[in-house]
């Protein structure tokens, strides 16, 4: 057989739109707090290819802890359910989703204020969301009530070492 009718897209594995260079991977865990190290390893290790610099690592991990950590407390409120996490990279940006089929959130304007916290008594700081703000170069959140919710986070990886190594 031809080899290029092995792959009806003709466009070499790894490449996207305009040549870009992508890769996508889905994971799908328990809602357990022991899966969280597992989410922000498994991130890290996503982005390990991008050159990250140590910052960059530690703000991803730290993007991603946040997120799964609200999943478990809050989505589904230390019971059962499936967490979803899809890491995505087109060149230098890498994209973050993270989903739970949990209670979802009221108002979203509301929870991602700084120190705006719903469980005190667990002794939440109400951080999680400005984190994941901080860390990464957007942040998304969409929710409804009753069904789950659903966070985008982006960051460009790489650039910094780039621009360090130019100076
Ligand atoms: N996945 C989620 N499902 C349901 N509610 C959520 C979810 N993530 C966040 N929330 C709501 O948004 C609020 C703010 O979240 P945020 O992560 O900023 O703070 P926190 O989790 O309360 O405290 P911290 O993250 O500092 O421990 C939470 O208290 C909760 O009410
Ligand atoms: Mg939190």
């Amino acid at each position: 057989m031809n080899p290029s009718n092995m792959n009806p897209s003709k466009k070499a594995a790894g490449t996207g739109r305009r040549g870009a260079r992508v890769n996508q991977v889905s994971l799908i865990f328990d809602s357990l707090s022991e899966n969280e190290a597992f989410a922000r390893m498994a991130a890290a290790a996503f982005i390990m290819n991008m050159d990250p610099t140590m910052d960059e690592l530690a703000d991803v991990k730290t993007a991603v802890s946040e997120a799964v950590t609200n999943c478990v407390i809050h989505g589904y409120n230390g019971g059962p359910g499936k967490i979803y996490m899809t890491c995505r990279r087109e060149d230098d940006v890498v994209t973050i989703e993270i989903i739970d089929h949990g209670v979802g959130i009221e108002d979203i304007e509301k929870a991602m204020e700084p120190l705006y916290t719903t469980r005190p008594e667990l002794e939440r700081s109400g951080m999680g969301f400005a984190f994941m703000e901080a860390f990464m170069d957007s942040l998304s959140v969409q929710s409804t009530p009753g069904k789950g919710t659903r966070i985008i986070m982006e960051k460009m990886i790489g650039r910094e070492a780039a621009m360090d190594e130019a100076l």
